[in-house]
């Protein structure tokens, strides 16, 4: 009985270990990307906003990127970079009509420059998670073609859209 009592404790314990784990750090996407640790507390690259979806965005960079943002090192963007892009529902804001300010939370993507590690998808690793609960976007590997194929146009500046905003 005793025995059972310690056992039950400690899956106890073990179990308020794993739920202060933070949602979707041990999560990976069909394609072998995770969501990469700290990105909360990423720095800014260059806010953005898309009119035929009505959402706004923040690009954030780890330092490997802001670095290479910072100092115009963009083309190629060297191995380490990782981009984060955040997406919200574009609203109104209560107090002040024509401020248009994040609402609910869309998703997070991610790129990461590893040039030779992930050749085959221009040297970036693509990821998406969605809502609050981070769940993994995409079926199966192939997620990442969709990805690729539709910043392809965008090879001749490393297959990324985001100018960095000047910041002074
Ligand atoms: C239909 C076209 C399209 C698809 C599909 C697409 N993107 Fe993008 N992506 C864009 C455009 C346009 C921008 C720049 C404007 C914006 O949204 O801020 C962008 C920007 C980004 C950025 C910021 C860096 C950059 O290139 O400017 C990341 C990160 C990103 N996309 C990740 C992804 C991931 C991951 C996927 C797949 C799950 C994906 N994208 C699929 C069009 C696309």
């Amino acid at each position: 009985m005793k025995r059972f009592i310690v056992m039950i404790v400690m899956l106890g314990v073990s179990g308020a270990f794993f739920c202060q784990t933070k949602p979707g750090s041990a999560k990976v996407a069909p394609n072998g990307q995770s969501i990469p640790e700290g990105f909360e507390n990423w720095r800014l690259i260059a806010p953005s906003m898309r009119s035929d979806n009505n959402t706004i965005r923040a690009v954030l960079g780890n330092d490997a990127a802001i670095e290479a943002a910072r100092t115009g090192r963009t083309n190629p963007w060297p191995d380490g970079a990782i981009m984060a892009k955040l997406v919200w529902k574009a609203r109104f804001h209560e107090a002040w009509a024509t401020a248009t300010i994040p609402g609910d939370f869309v998703h997070v993507e991610f790129m990461e420059k590893n040039s030779k590690r992930l050749a085959q998808t221009g040297g970036w690793g693509f990821s998406r998670w969605l809502g609050k609960e981070l769940k993994p976007y995409g079926k199966d590997a192939d997620f990442a073609k969709e990805c690729f194929g539709c910043h392809t146009p965008r090879k001749s500046s490393d297959y990324v859209f985001t100018f960095p905003a000047v910041i002074p």
